[in-house]
């Protein structure tokens, strides 16, 4: 069983899913882009359970590597050191955020194979994204027969996507395949999954129809 996330990013979506993990059992470290003092008390406060380190410490021998960074700092994040790694893509291209970024505002593909690309080498999963920092926690349902509000998941790595499947169904969502990288596109801004309360069934029917 996984158990160690290396969350890269300590802001909203960084430490809303550093509690959920914790409470689910994991260990998990969470960095920023700077020092550990820099984050250390807003971990212990945010964060409790969840271990403040160095990007390159947390992520070291960690089983699974959460980008909770804004997309346009991803060139900011250590490629060689996400190699072989399962790696959650959280990343969404907000313009009035990160600005017109013209390596994806000049590609067809999602943004996701875009990310893929700079991170050759890394077992890349697009997921967590499409559902808000705060309902991470808030439309989590662990009762046994709940209805859960469906996370979906693409990736080119099937066994990565078990992983990151695993990691959904214990924060309290229904994990969906949606399929490849390139049907990331579906849980991205302005697209049919992003932001909207679906169940499984729902999910699942959006990404047959896109396959
Ligand atoms: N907000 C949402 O509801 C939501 C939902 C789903 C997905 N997302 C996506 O999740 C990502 C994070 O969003 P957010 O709202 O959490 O942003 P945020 O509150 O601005 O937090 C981003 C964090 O990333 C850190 N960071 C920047 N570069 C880094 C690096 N190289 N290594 C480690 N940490 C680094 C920042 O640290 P410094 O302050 O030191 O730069 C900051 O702590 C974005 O890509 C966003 O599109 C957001």
């Amino acid at each position: 069983m996984t158990q160690t996330i290396a969350i890269l990013g300590a802001g909203r979506v960084g430490s809303s899913l550093a509690r959920a993990a914790v409470a689910a059992g994991y260990t998990v470290r969470v960095a920023g882009s700077g020092s550990v003092d820099k984050i250390a008390l807003t971990a212990e406060i945010l964060m409790p359970g969840a271990v403040p380190m160095l990007a390159a410490d947390a992520v070291e021998g960690a089983d699974m590597v959460i980008l909770a960074v804004p997309l346009h700092k991803y060139p900011s994040v250590d490629v060689a050191a996400l190699q072989g790694k399962i790696v959650i893509d959280t990343m969404n291209h907000w313009v009035p955020v990160n600005g017109p970024m013209e390596e994806l505002d000049s590609d067809s593909r999602s943004t996701s194979e875009v990310i893929a690309e700079h991170f050759d080498g890394a077992r890349l999963v697009k997921s967590l994204n499409h559902v808000g920092y705060h309902e991470l926690e808030q439309d989590a349902v662990h009762e046994p027969g709940g209805e859960r509000r469906a996370m979906g998941y693409a990736t080119d790595d099937a066994d990565a996507g078990e992983v990151v499947a695993e990691l959904i169904d214990r924060l309290g969502f229904a994990p969906i395949n949606v399929g490849p990288l390139a049907n990331g596109r579906l849980l991205e801004p302005a697209n049919e999954a992003f932001g909207v309360w679906l169940t499984a069934d729902a999910l699942q029917e959006l990404a047959l129809s896109k396959l």
